[in-house]
């Protein structure tokens, strides 16, 4: 199975037609066969953008674990099949941050997600704070994460292709890379411990991918380590250019 390349356009671009103005350019430019693309842009040009991507595969920001009901302002894992979503993101740090998403909510998400036929990207990770006190307390917190949010997850209903596992660093993503850069090496340390934990705890095997500002200059260093199998990408990916070298710099 090749990597696996994840674009998070969190609340950009301003308007669908630059979406799909974006999701075009980046179709047009994804030769590689072998590894996997897609693109989660906001929620309102999940269709028009879907539309637009043959090759690259369609994702959610997030989803609700309720089906059809009375549930104002959520939008269910129901409409996400509708829209021909293959993958979602659940418990990104901005949505446990800044909504207050906890392990509980998050875990309904996995489970209505994986249960329904959608494939889980779960983001997990440590704050600056935890960081700074060593990589002992970094994979304590981590495994306390996982813990929660992989509650009740059976192997009848989850695979290596339905559940991706993201370890973010919160303290390195969103251009914080920057003045905080993370080592590969480290990555690759925290990325075999999850590994280790998921496999013991629930005996997956599920694809383990890296976040933390990850560009067209440190790509290469981050994708071409063996353990780590993709990346989910931010702002990077609404840069074309940029993104497709990212995509590149998986090729083996
Ligand atoms: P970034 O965002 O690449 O801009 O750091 C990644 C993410 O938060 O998904």
């Amino acid at each position: 199975m090749g990597k696996i390349i994840i674009a998070n356009w969190k609340t950009n671009p301003d308007t669908p037609e630059k979406a799909v103005k974006l999701a075009r350019e980046i179709e047009k430019g994804v030769r590689d066969k072998k590894n996997e693309v897609a693109i989660a842009p906001p929620m309102p040009y999940l269709l028009p953008v879907g539309q637009a991507l043959k090759k690259i595969k369609l994702a959610a920001q997030d989803v609700f674990w309720g089906d059809l009901g009375a549930y104002t302002g959520e939008i269910s894992w129901h409409q996400l099949k509708h829209c021909e979503v293959s993958y979602v993101i659940v418990g990104h740090s901005e949505r446990r941050r800044l909504v207050g998403e906890t392990d509980e909510m998050i875990n309904k998400k996995v489970l209505a997600c994986l249960k329904h036929g959608l494939s889980v990207i779960l983001c997990v990770g440590e704050p600056k704070q935890i960081r700074h006190r060593g990589l002992v307390l970094v994979k304590k917190f981590i495994s306390n994460q996982l813990e929660k949010d992989l509650r009740g997850i059976k192997s009848s209903f989850t695979s290596r292709e339905s559940l991706v596992i993201a370890y973010e660093p919160i303290w390195a993503i969103s251009g914080s890379a920057a003045s905080h850069p993370d080592k590969p090496n480290d990555a690759v340390e925290v990325i075999s411990y999850i590994r280790t934990i998921t496999r013991k705890l629930y005996r997956l095997s599920p694809r383990i991918i890296y976040v933390g500002s990850v560009n067209q200059k440190n790509a290469r260093s981050f994708l071409s380590q063996k353990e780590i199998n993709g990346a989910l990408v931010g702002g990077a990916s609404l840069k074309p250019r940029e993104f497709l070298k990212i995509i590149e710099a998986a090729k083996q």
